[in-house]
């Protein structure tokens, strides 16, 4: 009898002493778990931005000027994490599908990219659509840009911003190209706009949609002779190495148009809305002076790196140019509304008499 009291007593006190082991354990681990930066991270709102550019280009540092301002406004507390050169999405369609199935959150592809949903944003792709970089911003801080906009809202997507690259430019295999006949039965690679496709149709080139991180490997394969690009994306995508011949023609606009997803939007709370306003408005301020420093630094640096022929056009051969592209603008004035393209004649007349 006096065993069996011993070896429960002996029981008892191993079990208390078990359990008690077993509860510090437990609370060791429940310290070691705490951590006050999960804590926040929990909280934080990360808003995923994807673009096809270089980090050194126009867009790629207004992304990122953007998304420093938003984490700094809010105190950290929203994170704009940016997937530069088509690292998360390859091309602007899947980002622009991705955005709508709410995988990401913002992006910003060329104007030329909506135009196959939004036949009207094919305006921006007009030949010498603009004169200036200020009267492409009058365009889109005035009617032009409003009635754009809000083409976008059936699709469910939120215009937050018009942010502009700069001009375009030709560069080939086959040249040099000074007047429009150069081109003749030439293959390039082009964005996909119907608009862009019969402005090239025309001068007898044979244009194809490639993606635009597949035109590097396009070109330099002689998959297609050449293509237009503004000197920024030539510069930092290295075009200018596969290709042998440069025409500064400023023939077209590259526009692009910041886009979240609406419904995303309208469940953001206001102050982070109001951040996200803010933030937009110094950034595009901010890519207005950078794209036109950024595009004469890459002529620059485009001449010092290599020896492709570079040939500016004249005004007189500008104006050649103009006449063999009129026809776009035939075929395609009807197409927009009437008051939208009597805005866009005012706007270039006004910037062609500067
Ligand atoms: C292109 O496809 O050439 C452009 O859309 C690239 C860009 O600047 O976004």
């Amino acid at each position: 009898m006096k065993n069996l009291i011993y070896f429960s007593i002996a029981f008892l006190v191993l079990l208390i002493g078990t359990l008690t082991l077993i509860f510090k354990i437990f609370q060791t681990e429940d310290k070691l778990a705490f951590d006050d930066e999960q804590i926040g991270l929990k909280d934080q709102v990360v808003i995923r931005f994807s673009h096809v550019v270089a980090e050194n280009t126009p867009k790629g540092l207004a992304v990122q000027y953007f998304a420093d301002l938003v984490s700094e406004k809010t105190d950290t507390k929203v994170k704009v994490e940016i997937f530069a050169n088509g690292s998360l999405y390859e091309n602007d369609e899947e980002a622009l599908d991705a955005l709508k199935r709410g995988k990401i959150q913002m992006i910003a592809p060329a104007t030329s990219k909506l135009t196959t949903s939004f036949p009207e944003w094919q305006l921006v792709d007009l030949p010498f659509v603009f004169p200036s970089y200020e009267a492409a911003n009058e365009a889109f801080n005035g009617d032009i840009g409003l009635y754009l906009f809000s083409l976008l809202e059936s699709d469910h997507l939120k215009g937050l911003s018009f942010w502009s690259n700069g001009f375009k430019q030709i560069t080939s295999n086959i040249g040099p190209i000074q007047s429009p006949k150069d081109l003749s039965g030439q293959h390039f690679r082009i964005m996909p706009s119907e608009l862009i496709e019969k402005q090239y149709s025309l001068l007898d080139v044979n244009p194809s949609k490639i993606p635009f991180n597949l035109t590097y490997q396009s070109l330099e394969d002689h998959i297609v002779d050449g293509t237009e690009n503004t000197l920024s994306n030539i510069y930092s995508k290295k075009f200018y190495r596969v290709q042998n011949h440069l025409t500064i023609s400023n023939h077209g606009f590259l526009g692009y148009i910041v886009l979240m997803n609406n419904d995303y939007w309208n469940q953001l709370p206001p102050d982070i809305q109001q951040v996200v306003i803010e933030s937009m408005a110094e950034a595009s301020e901010m890519i207005q002076k950078k794209s036109i420093e950024l595009n004469l630094q890459s002529f620059e640096n485009i001449k010092k790196d290599s020896d492709i022929e570079i040939y500016e056009l004249k005004e007189k051969e500008k104006k050649q140019w103009v006449e063999e592209l009129q026809p776009v603008y035939e075929l395609y004035e009807s197409e927009f509304d009437n008051d939208l393209i009597d805005e866009l004649h005012k706007i270039q007349e006004k910037y062609e008499e500067e």
